[in-house]
């Protein structure tokens, strides 16, 4: 099968880390006899160096145009005033909520897992570990607080600003099916967060999340309050399976949640919408602190793409091997600097990858 990729390196490790993921995807083409190709694309700080703006139609009309997106990271060096002067419409993160946005990608989905070889990565203590964890995080996307009407004014000389959290009920049902459905093929377990005790908008996430659940007799469904969610996640994360949550909780707990597998250079993301054409991207940053350096960890862009054969594609056995060989290099003992330890053969970005992409077999 042929698919079209476009592909947003971005800035930062951007460039690096998706050239490694390419490379796999190759792999993935010769051993299977698919074929990807790409078309790249600016965005971010890439885009306002050429064009002025983080993300142009262009770049957009491209994406919508494709089977799927496999996107670096955006962000670049703050340093950089060129990029970061003025509102934040025109800061490169502003081209990751506009494609987002134009691809109507409305689920993220992010894992978080332990991989026993990084155990000692963790920062929580064993006992708490225990067997380790493996969650799935999803976050809605394209509603509240980081959409909702904002301004900011002087009133009879004091500074206000307000910022709106705003959630239809169609857009709670969406993303509730899509975390029903993911669900019920893992642990058929879901933890829906909100702060019903104050917001709102909570009580109709809560309310829609229980009428959805009508719908899904096999998953059993709970509800937690977000704060206590965030203690939860470090007392004892292995009582999670999928947790869905609105777009800010989400942010701030999937951030933790990946924080506490000790590996953010580890981890993939997913975001989804109601077709097929999804966008793939690691779930770090642009980390210009060691862009160019070839020490960046490729694995989260490779395990992202690995999503992509899986979701977009449906391309699943093509997806596991991606992962076992992953798992591979992992028992084999290479690391990048980021997951290294004593005893480890530490390698760059670019071995990494070479590492990844030779033991894709059928
Ligand atoms: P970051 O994730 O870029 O970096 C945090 C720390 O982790 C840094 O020390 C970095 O060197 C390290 N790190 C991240 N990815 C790594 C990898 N693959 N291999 C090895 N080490 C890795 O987060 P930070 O520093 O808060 O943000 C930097 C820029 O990235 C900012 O402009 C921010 O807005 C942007 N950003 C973009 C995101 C995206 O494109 N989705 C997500 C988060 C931040
Ligand atoms: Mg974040």
């Amino acid at each position: 099968m042929n698919f079209r990729i476009a592909v947003i390196p971005g800035d930062g490790i951007g460039p690096e880390i998706v050239t490694e993921a390419m490379k796999v995807l190759d792999r993935v083409g010769a051993v299977y006899g698919h074929t990807f190709t790409y078309k790249k694309l600016l965005m971010g700080g890439a885009s306002i160096d050429v064009h002025g703006v983080p993300l142009t139609e262009e770049t957009l009309a491209e994406a919508k145009n494709s089977d799927s997106v496999l996107l670096g990271a955006v962000g670049g060096n703050v340093g950089n005033s060129r990029w970061y002067d003025g509102a934040p419409e025109t800061r490169p993160e502003a081209g990751l909520l506009g494609i987002r946005k134009g691809l109507e990608l409305f689920a993220n989905i992010r894992p978080a897992w332990l991989y026993k070889e990084l155990a000692d990565a963790c920062p929580l203590k064993k006992e708490i570990v225990g067997d380790g964890f493996d969650m799935v995080i999803m976050r809605e996307l394209t509603g509240g607080l980081y959409f909702g009407e904002r301004h900011t004014r002087v009133e009879n000389g004091v500074r206000r600003a307000t910022d709106t959290l705003v959630y239809d009920e169609n857009e709670i049902r969406r993303i509730a099916v899509k975390a029903f459905e993911i669900a019920g093929k893992r642990s058929g377990k879901l933890i829906s967060v909100d702060k019903a005790n104050v917001l709102d908008s909570s009580r109709l996430w809560r309310a829609v999340v229980d009428e959805t659940a009508k719908e899904y007799p096999d998953v059993a469904v709970s509800h937690m309050l977000v704060d206590n969610c965030a203690m939860q996640l470090v007392l004892n994360p292995g009582q999670f399976d999928v947790v869905l949550t609105e777009n800010m909780f989400g942010d701030i707990l999937s951030d933790e949640a990946s924080e506490i597998t000790g590996s953010i250079g580890m981890l993939p993301s997913a975001s989804l919408g109601e077709t097929k054409l999804g966008l793939y991207e690691p779930s770090h940053g642009s980390a210009p602190d060691i862009a160019g350096k070839d020490i960046a960890n490729p694995i989260a862009t490779i395990l992202s793409a690995a999503m992509m054969l899986r979701y977009s594609f449906d391309l699943d056995e093509e997806a596991d091997a991606v992962e076992a060989a992953v798992q591979m290099v992992l028992t084999e003992g290479f690391r990048t600097g980021d997951i290294y330890s004593e005893g480890c053969r530490k390698v760059g970005t670019r071995e990494m990858g070479g590492l990844i992409a030779d033991r894709i077999h059928r």
